[in-house]
């Protein structure tokens, strides 16, 4: 049996609307249960609900054969396998935000701080321009890091803009952009290539029939 390891929260009701479209439902995930492992209706496929970040973990180590994740969550996870689908939902940036004033003043102060839920992209982001920045790890609303003092900036995600609005913060930089990806484990993908490459190519052929 296939399993998937679906990100809770944000990215879970877009994946099972996609997932049904492809004819894998699961009426049991909709009842707002608070089980973590599913079986799809036809009893074909397992769904294990997952913290996003832990979602590369279980593909990695093959617990789990695909998985839906955020872009954002597999560059800070840096995991090894395979990136096979564009999901095209989810979409938002992963940016340098802050007071407007650190705009005027450069970001390029000597020993800036910046807090953030993904210390392994800010790292490399800040290393790529040549700047050595100290990274505070926090595990969400980040952007009480420059309202409260803790940090000059933050690298965080943004979807419609409103935190930052409502907090008066702006974004400073855009890193890139940020959408949900199918990933899948190496192994499964030789080993159960009839059944994922099923799976893979219908949900490309879903996404090419909504663009055109
Ligand atoms: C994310 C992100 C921002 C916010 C951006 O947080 O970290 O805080 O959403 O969305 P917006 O641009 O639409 O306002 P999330 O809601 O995942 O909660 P968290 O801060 O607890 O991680």
């Amino acid at each position: 049996m296939i399993t998937i390891a679906l990100a809770k929260g944000r990215l879970a009701e877009k994946t099972l609307d996609l997932l049904e479209q492809l004819g894998i439902s699961c009426s049991e995930i909709r009842t707002g249960s608070r089980k973590l492992i599913f079986t799809t209706d036809d009893g074909t496929i397992r769904i294990i609900m997952v913290k996003p970040s832990d979602v590369p973990a279980y593909v990695e180590y093959g617990t789990a054969d695909i998985g839906i994740a955020g872009k954002d969550t597999l560059m800070e996870e840096g995991r090894s396998l395979y990136e096979m689908l564009d999901l095209k939902f989810g979409g938002c940036r992963l940016v340098v935000a802050g007071f407007p004033d650190k705009k005027h003043s450069g970001i390029t102060q000597s020993h800036i701080r910046v807090a953030t839920k993904y210390p392994n992209i800010t790292r490399s982001y800040f290393s790529g321009k040549g700047e050595t920045v100290e990274i505070i790890k926090l595990n969400g609303s980040v952007e009480l890091g420059p309202l409260t003092g803790l940090s000059d900036v933050i690298v965080d995600i943004v979807e419609s803009g409103r935190t930052l609005a409502e907090n008066g913060l702006e974004v400073l930089e855009e890193i890139c952009p940020v959408s949900a990806r199918l990933v899948v484990n190496q192994v499964s993908l030789k080993t159960r290539n009839d059944e994922i490459k099923r799976i893979i190519d219908g949900l490309r052929e879903l996404l090419e029939g909504k663009e055109s």
